[in-house]
């Protein structure tokens, strides 16, 4: 079947747990969801992606699934999912789901007999491997550490073997060289399918073809040492096929999760007639404030940032196409690390501006649309997220309480997580009881009912860029081309197609700037289609954090 047009699109994120409760209960739920469809649809999106909302012990909140075909009991029913996903598809969103296969839960019913023998039928399901005897001590088979929690093996006395986890060790890696294990993986793709989802974001799927040696990595590396035999494994385009050609016989989409995937690699996956996915959710753009991890932070750089995003608008030129995005649930709020909260209202704009404006699709993270910023709890014992507890306990562990903290400050996940701020009232709109995770307490002045009534607020920005997008064949088709590269606070990209010319302009400083056209450009002609200040703007000036989207047209 042919794949709908997902590239005049965009996505809006829905992380459940976070985004509104409809029963009640201090949790988000399909029933918030519903409620919150024209919301959605008002922004000017086309489509929702679910971060998981299956039945999962949530030792990492949902990435950890214990049954793939049903819904969490948090979160309601298949058959609310379904009421969801009619009213979604009659208001034009698209939905797809999140497709977590590289592991599962140590709950899931295979891994609890897989772990029983080496004989039975789900003996081969995961990745078990004998101990490495010295004398009469029991070592891993490997040295390679786990994403989350120390070491990535685990012993499991039944069998008298570990495991292999790349994350948690709730999270038991699937053996995908099993064909069994593949069946299992399309099989429940036709499940969603036939449902009637449209697609899939599929987690970490350039981790699932394991080296089939699994060496030993650098020893001295701490998280990321067995990266090079899980990642962009031998098998993968193989496995990437098989689920592709499923995918292809519903129009489906495919969006792979690809950390630390270069570009080089990537283009293999998203190019060409058979490529085996349709856009990647790379990590080059989250990393222009930090080294790997948000956890290796260092002060924010410009030229970081726009090297990446050239980088991947170059590469997939005319060939692919990218999903662009600023936040997710794996990463702190992007005011926070790229704007600046002082000018809140401004950089968040700005920010919009900065990335919608490619060629892509963009993703849109749940209040990221309202400006949410990070938030800074008290103590690490009120926050959630099993990386940042692990990070927290594992590393800097001689520094002092403060200063620990101010780390977990600036990386967390946690800070994407805090309910959606809805409003000014208790618990900012989200639930009238206290909700399961610490709301931030700006939610006063951060607030979706705020924004609504406000036509300058960042909410009421995001739909103008999205509408802008949407009606210009050259915000959607045009070429893309970078100016001023190295200029440490000015981001200026150009749109072309046809006799359109599109210049969007992007302040990175908290002081007026200023600036002058690329050369081959003169005012004369020039209209101005956005800005995020109300008083007009002055040519080559620009005030904090502004953003100017310019278009000239030699044959208007
Ligand atoms: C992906 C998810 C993240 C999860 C991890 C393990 O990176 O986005 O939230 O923790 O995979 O499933
Ligand atoms: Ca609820």
């Amino acid at each position: 079947m042919e794949q709908f047009d997902y590239r005049r699109m965009a996505f809006y994120q829905i992380w459940i747990r976070s985004f509104a409760d409809g029963n009640g209960d201090g949790i988000g739920d399909l029933y918030g969801v519903y409620d919150k469809l024209d919301y959605i649809a008002s922004l000017g999106v086309d489509g929702i992606w679910f971060s998981p909302i299956y039945p999962s012990p949530n030792a990492d909140y949902g990435y950890d699934i214990s049954d793939y075909r049903n819904i969490h009991p948090d979160y309601g029913t298949l058959e609310q999912f379904r009421r969801v996903l009619d009213r979604a598809h009659s208001l034009g969103l698209r939905v797809i789901m999140d497709l977590v296969i590289n592991h599962t839960s140590d709950e899931h019913p295979w891994f609890l007999e897989s772990r029983k023998s080496r004989a039975n039928p789900y003996s081969d399901y995961y990745i078990w491997r004998d101990p490495k005897w010295k004398g009469e001590t029991r070592l891993p088979p490997n040295n390679w550490f786990s994403q989350f929690e120390g070491l990535a093996w685990e012993y499991c006395p039944e069998r008298v073997q570990y495991y292999l986890h790349v994350f948690a060790k709730k999270q038991p890696d699937l053996n995908m060289d099993n064909p069994r294990v593949r069946e299992e993986v399309k099989s429940i793709m036709r499940f969603w399918l036939d449902m009637g989802v449209d697609g899939f974001r599929e987690d970490v799927i350039t981790f699932i073809s394991k080296h089939p040696q699994l060496p030993d990595g650098l020893p001295f590396l701490p998280v990321i040492n067995g990266m090079p035999f899980y990642k962009d494994g031998p098998n993968l385009m193989t496995y990437l096929r098989e689920f592709r050609a499923v995918a292809l016989e519903y129009g489906a989409v495919q969006i792979g999760e690809a950390p630390m995937t270069p570009v080089k690699t990537a283009v293999n996956y998203l190019t060409g007639k058979d490529r085996v996915l349709d856009m990647m959710i790379q990590f080059d753009t989250m990393m222009a404030d930090c080294f790997m991890t948000e956890y290796i932070h260092h002060p924010f750089s410009l030229p970081k940032l726009k090297r990446a995003f050239t980088k991947w608008q170059n590469a997939l030129a005319g060939t692919g196409w990218n999903a662009l995005y600023l936040e997710n649930h794996d990463h702190p709020r992007v005011i926070s690390r790229y704007g600046s909260e002082q000018f809140w209202r401004e950089s968040g704009t700005m920010l919009a501006a900065a990335y919608l404006f490619q060629r892509g699709t963009p993703f849109i993270y749940q209040g990221q649309e309202l400006g949410m910023t990070n938030i800074r709890l008290g103590s690490i014992e009120e926050y959630q997220d099993v990386a940042t507890i692990n990070t927290y306990h594992s590393f800097r562990r001689r520094q002092p309480e403060q200063k620990r903290l101010k780390h977990v400050h600036i990386a967390s996940r946690d800070s994407a997580r805090t309910p959606v701020q809805w409003s000014g009232e208790e618990n900012a709109g989200f639930s009238p009881v206290k909700p399961w995770f610490a709301v931030n307490p700006n939610y006063r002045e951060i607030n979706a009912e705020k924004e609504e009534g406000d036509p300058e607020s960042i909410l009421n920005f995001y739909r103008r860029c999205l509408r802008l997008r949407k009606g210009s064949d050259t915000l959607l088709w045009g070429d893309y081309r970078e100016y001023f590269p190295l200029h440490p606070q000015l981001y200026v990209y150009e749109r072309s197609y046809g006799t359109e010319r599109i210049l969007v302009v992007c302040s990175f400083s908290g002081k007026e700037l200023s600036w002058q056209l690329p050369g081959g450009y003169a005012w004369e002609g020039s209209a101005l289609l956005l800005c995020n200040y109300r008083e007009a703007p002055r040519r080559g000036l620009l005030r904090p954090y502004e953003t100017q989207v310019l278009r000239w047209n030699t044959n208007p």
